[in-house]
């Protein structure tokens, strides 16, 4: 076998064979393929795509590059759930204790934020104490013993993701339906979980901007999950307009313990459970009811254990930023737009995210959201709180929200997009 036939092969638009796609990954993971060589290959895929069982097998040998975890020793059943990320996107810190109070055990491995979109270890890392790389017995006690873990993966699960991804970071060739497809379902069945619930967004602020790439998505990763003996299933969900009030990490967390207690944003409520009644559906929990769990604290109580278990101390304050400032509406009316990704790209710019994998995070920069769209304003009504620590953020931050809102005169006619847009199982 030799890459450059490989390459080929994808550059004049052929089907790669189960042999060429099990040697390109195998080769690539020891170091015998060069970056350079897998790159051309990944821009090759990305413009040429690849057939259900190209993917299938990509999937497959990308989960044979690593371990596979094994989850048969709990006696709950397993479920988890996947976003493919959006800005304000914190459903997983509320959701994994209620799904955990509901009865199942729910094993998450999560990642951290690139770009203008957050992630849940940064997130979670704002708590003073927290720790998110366990190992793996140590990943098995916590589940074992509070039914949620929220946690690094990892090196050995699919390290050919792990150096694929980084690559396609840098060469333009993330937003490929195969490769992120494959890349997602590759870590989740080596992950061992027994069913899972994904969260496809569609709209600005996620990968996929129109529904009908994020549908074709949303396929192929149902298609792939349920292959592998994975119950799977995923909601379309909106991501036009952040999830929320909030978007920054430790602002993320408050709004996450809101809803815990009972309150927060009716949109992160109602996702949540809209997840939760599909992860309890696919774990075999018909009767759980998770709205019951999260109005009479049981939610509440395993999030506080799951924190504790990994070091937190779910009763310190999380921090401030040393420097706010308002942006305020400038005329009277009603809000009919807040867009996603320039309200991720601000908060970015203001130290929520990073630029380069390697960078640290401010916990308490970011952006808070005192309207939404559909909500009436008027002139001088703070729209927008930016949070950060080094103001010279600021200005950067603004730019990009120049024209991420409009307001429409007073009476106008609004009609809001439900949050999931469609069930695809
Ligand atoms: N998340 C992943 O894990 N992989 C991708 O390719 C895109 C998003």
């Amino acid at each position: 076998m030799d890459v450059i036939s490989v390459i080929r092969t994808k550059r004049d638009r052929k089907e790669l064979t189960p042999a060429q796609i099990d040697w390109v990954i195998d080769a690539y993971t020891n170091g015998t393929v060069a970056d350079e060589q897998m790159s051309a290959l990944a821009m090759a895929i990305l413009l040429n795509g690849m057939t259900r069982p190209e993917i299938a097998r990509w999937t497959a040998a990308m989960i044979n590059s690593g371990e596979r975890m094994d989850f048969s020793s709990l006696t709950r059943p397993t479920a988890d759930k996947h976003s493919t990320g959006g800005v304000g996107d914190k459903i997983t810190l509320p959701l994994a204790p209620l799904v955990a109070a509901c009865g199942a055990a729910v094993p998450q491995l999560s990642g951290r934020g690139l770009g203008h979109t957050g992630g849940t270890l940064d997130k979670l890392e704002s708590i003073p104490g927290w720790r998110a790389l366990l190992s793996n017995a140590e990943m098995l006690d916590v589940l074992n013993s509070t039914g949620a873990v929220i946690c690094a993966a990892g090196d050995g699960l699919a390290p050919a993701d792990k150096k694929l991804y980084a690559l396609r970071d840098v060469t333009g060739t993330v937003e490929a339906v195969p490769l992120i497809a494959s890349s997602i379902m590759s870590k989740k069945i080596a992950e061992g979980t027994g069913s899972l619930v994904l969260d496809v967004k569609a709209g600005s602020g996620a990968f996929m901007k129109t529904e009908a790439d994020a549908r074709e998505l949303a396929e192929t990763m149902v298609g792939l999950g349920n292959d592998h003996g994975v119950r799977t299933v995923a909601l379309l969900t909106d991501m036009a307009t952040p999830l929320g009030r909030t978007a920054g990490n430790a602002l993320e967390v408050r709004e996450s313990v809101e809803v815990l207690a009972g309150g927060g944003p009716a949109d992160v409520v109602e996702l949540t459970l809209a997840l939760a009644r599909e992860m309890l559906d696919a774990a075999g929990l018909r009767d759980a009811d998770p709205a019951k769990a999260l109005a009479d604290g049981s939610a509440m109580d395993v999030w506080r254990r799951m924190i504790a278990a990994q070091g937190g101390d779910p009763d310190a304050d999380l921090p401030v930023a040393r420097e706010q400032q308002i942006v305020a509406a400038a005329s009277d009316g009603v809000l009919t737009r807040l867009d996603a990704y320039d309200v991720g790209v601000a908060a970015w710019r203001l130290g929520a995210g990073r630029a380069r994998k390697e960078d640290p995070v401010q916990a308490a920069a970011g952006v808070e959201l005192h309207a939404k769209p559909g909500d009436p304003v008027k002139a001088g009504q703070p729209l927008l709180t930016l949070h950060t620590d080094t103001p010279d953020r600021f200005d950067y931050a603004l730019e990009a929200l120049d024209s991420a809102y409009d307001i429409g005169p007073a009476g106008a006619e609004f009609s809001a997009r439900p949050i999931v847009l469609d069930r695809i199982a």
